[in-house]
C-alpha cells in the first residue's frame, strides 16, 4: 500500500468539531491519550495535530502535504497554497470592535487610528484599501483587554458567537470578513499525489465511505 497522505490539523477550538465533522464522513481516528498523532482505521490517511498558528508552517516546508486551517491563520501566514476545498464548520469573521458608543473607525478624529490586533495582515489591509492610517500594535491573544487597559481605541479580532466581546464591554462596529475553514496542500505535494487527494477530498465533500 502506497504511503498514506499526511494531514495537519489544528489543535486547538476547531478540533472537536473536526473530528466529529470526519466521523459523519466516515473517517475513523483514534489519538492515543495525549498523542499528536495518528493514522485513521484504513490506513491511508495519517494526521498530526498541530498548533493552529504553525500549520501554515508544516504545510509550506511540505513536513505534511494537507492541512486543515481557517483563513485566518492562512492569510498572515502569507505563504501559498492549494486551495482544495471548505468544510462547513468553525464559520467565523473578523471583526472592528470597540467600547460601546466609540466613533465609526472612519469618522475617527485623530491622524491615526490605533488598533489592537492578532490579525496584522487582514487589518492592515483593510484599513489601507480604505485609505485610512492606521497604527497596529500586535497581540498574541486577549486583544479585548486593550480598549479598556488603554493600549489602543479598537480591536479586530475573530467573532464567532460575539460572546467574548459582549462580555468585555465591546461591541462590533463593523464586519471586515467572512473566514471559512479550508483543506489546504503543498503545491508541489499535490502534483505528486493528487489521485489520493482527490479522492480525500471527495470524502470530505461529498459521502461517507
Ligand atoms: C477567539 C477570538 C475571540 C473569541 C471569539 O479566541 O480571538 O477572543 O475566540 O469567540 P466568541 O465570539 O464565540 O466569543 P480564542 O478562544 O480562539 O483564543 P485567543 O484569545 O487565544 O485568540
Amino acid at each position: 500500500m502506497a504511503d498514506p497522505l499526511t494531514i495537519a490539523i489544528p489543535n486547538g477550538r476547531l478540533l472537536k468539531p473536526l473530528m466529529d465533522y470526519f466521523s459523519i464522513k466516515g473517517i475513523q481516528i483514534k489519538f492515543g491519550s495525549r498523542k499528536l498523532s495518528a493514522v485513521d482505521s484504513s490506513g491511508r490517511l495519517e494526521f498530526y495535530k498541530v498548533k493552529n498558528s504553525d500549520l501554515p508552517t508544516y504545510v509550506h516546508h511540505r513536513i505534511t502535504g494537507l492541512g486543515i486551517a481557517g483563513d485566518d491563520t492562512l492569510i498572515e501566514s502569507g505563504h501559498s497554497f492549494v486551495r482544495l476545498s471548505t468544510l462547513p464548520i468553525g464559520k467565523t469573521s473578523l471583526c472592528i470592535a470597540a467600547p460601546k458608543d466609540s466613533p465609526a473607525v472612519e469618522e475617527h478624529g485623530a491622524s491615526v487610528v490605533n488598533v489592537a490586533t492578532s490579525y496584522v495582515r487582514l487589518t492592515r489591509e483593510w484599513f489601507h484599501r480604505r485609505g485610512i492610517p492606521v497604527k497596529i500594535i500586535r497581540l498574541g491573544g486577549s486583544v479585548e483587554l486593550a480598549p479598556r487597559l488603554g493600549l489602543a481605541e479598537y480591536i479586530t479580532d475573530l467573532v464567532e458567537t460575539g460572546g467574548t466581546l459582549k462580555a468585555n464591554g465591546l461591541e462590533i462596529l463593523k464586519k471586515l470578513a467572512d473566514l471559512r475553514v479550508r483543506l489546504i496542500a503543498n503545491p508541489a505535494y499535490f502534483k505528486l499525489h493528487y489521485r489520493e487527494i482527490g479522492e480525500f477530498t471527495d470524502i470530505l465533500t461529498r459521502g461517507k465511505r
